[in-house]
């Protein structure tokens, strides 16, 4: 039919277009003018604003309702989002140019959440944007990874989305736990014979890289185990939590953007205000709604915000699901109050995954002028990861900002865990930064650094503050 072959014909151009135009942006990292955009796409296109001589006014965009990305350079903030919010910016007296605009990337949306979870077989190899994996097929690789290794494999079902604690379709919260198993390993009680490692990835939904580390994590444990001595050494001694997706609802929406990135971060909780224009997203900021110095700094009360830390502390399920495993997983070992240290004989490491800002935190994040009673020991290992990474280290208000609320000063804080963010990033020009980095750069650059930072946090599991 000519009609078919013509609209055949034209996709495939098309299609040719958006590929050597993703490209051409990958390769420069910037393009400077929307012009290859069609119109329809342009008016939703999404910018990165240079916002020059900004950086004491971070916490001022944070409560505006800005998106404040990672990035800095010199007194430079670059913030997120539509041509709406660069009029934003202007009328609050900013002069911020155009950085960057985000390419469409060209990729056909899985499912949508009507047919996920319970309604489809999961499927392990369903993917978005060149080869991340969907909420569906991560849980279906930790179905696989336990049922094909069932003597170093536990699945936990530790809670519900939000979405699906309405009702809604939503997803189950899932972890897994590795380890050579003896009997009484991966019980949900405080006191393990084996220390805890655990890592989590995408509460920040659309930091897509942090999911695929904690695939090839659990990937490199389970195969390595009787073959690789450093890996075999740690499943006999130390247990290996993994949440991969912290966040499913949000990671939900991420997943379906097509080529209308929606770059979501936070849940998919709308009760709070849903009409959103210039910042364009309901939902709480998981990374800032948890019960520790909640609502005090790198927050914003606008529920519209990309920051929002919701209407109380631990408000979403996501949060106060994860820290009942918490709970479950580490006996609370540290006093109260703000320099109480851990004793130096706990146990237990915690890395949440963040991106993109190729930086290595630790508590308090929500004060860089309160220091922990455990400093010396968290300034250590996230130096030492630090040198494994090439990235900067620090508590976060040191060299990014202030920001409460966080998973890793909440485990610190209420179970003394030695906890810290890993901002994966690419701080080397190759091309790999951004929230949605071209799916390569998780074999060419990100992997290659995560590896030996984790098996090194993992393998302090045992005896954290020891470390000097
Ligand atoms: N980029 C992360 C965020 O904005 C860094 C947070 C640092 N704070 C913290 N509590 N870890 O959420
Ligand atoms: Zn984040």
């Amino acid at each position: 039919m000519p009609t078919k072959r013509r609209r055949g014909a034209f996709t495939t151009v098309l299609a040719a277009v958006a590929a050597s135009a993703l490209l051409l942006l990958q390769q420069t990292g910037a393009q400077s003018t929307p012009t290859a955009q069609p119109a329809a796409r342009s008016a939703s296109a999404n910018y990165v604003y240079r916002v020059p001589n900004a950086s004491g006014a971070a916490q001022q965009l944070f409560a505006a309702g800005f998106d404040v990305l990672e990035q800095r350079q010199g007194a430079d903030l670059f913030v997120l989002g539509p041509s709406a919010a660069g009029d934003r910016l202007r009328q609050k007296g900013f002069s911020p140019t155009v950085e960057k605009v985000l390419p469409a990337p060209a990729w056909t949306p899985p499912a949508p959440r009507s047919d996920n979870t319970k309604r489809r077989p999961a499927d392990v190899t369903e993917t978005y944007y060149g080869g991340y994996h969907t909420v569906n097929a991560q849980y279906a690789h930790l179905d696989q990874v336990a049922s094909q290794h069932p003597d170093l494999a536990t699945n936990v079902t530790y809670g519900q989305s939000w979405l699906q604690s309405q009702g809604q379709a939503g997803y189950d919260l899932r972890a897994i736990c590795i380890t050579k198993k003896q009997s009484g390993d991966c019980a949900q009680s405080p006191n393990s014979a084996k220390p805890r490692f655990f890592l989590m990835s995408q509460i920040h939904a659309r930091e897509i890289t942090t999911g695929d580390v904690s695939w090839r994590w659990i990937d490199y444990l389970v195969n390595g185990y009787g073959s690789d001595s450093a890996v075999t050494n740690l499943l006999d001694t130390t247990e290996m939590w993994v949440v991969p997706v912290a966040n499913p609802d949000g990671v939900d929406i991420v997943q379906q953007g097509g080529d209308s990135p929606n770059l979501q971060r936070k849940n998919a909780d709308y009760t709070h205000g849903s009409n959103c224009d210039f910042s364009g997203q309901t939902g709480v900021d998981l990374n800032r709604n948890a019960g520790t110095h909640w609502d005090t700094t790198g927050i914003s009360h606008d529920a519209c915000s990309e920051v929002y830390d919701g209407p109380k502390a631990d408000s979403e399920v996501e949060n106060s699901s994860l820290e009942a495993l918490f709970r479950h997983l580490y006996p609370a070992t540290r006093g109260t109050g703000n320099s109480a240290p851990a004793p130096v004989t706990t146990k237990g490491v915690m890395i949440t995954m963040h991106s993109d800002a190729s930086m290595v935190l630790f508590p308090w994040n929500y004060n860089y002028a309160v220091h922990t009673g455990n400093d010396t020991a968290l300034r250590a290992m996230a130096r030492d990861m630090g040198g494994i990474t090439g990235y900067q280290y620090g508590q976060a208000g040191e060299i990014l900002y202030n920001a409460s609320g966080g998973t890793d000063d909440w485990t610190y804080d209420k179970l003394g865990v030695a906890s810290f963010t890993i901002e994966v990033g690419d701080n080397t020009g190759q091309g790999c930064d951004g929230f949605l980095p071209s799916y390569s750069c998780q074999d060419s650059l990100f992997w290659p650094k995560m590896q030996p930072a984790l098996l090194y946090a993992a393998q302090h599991a045992a005896s954290p503050y020891t470390t000097r």
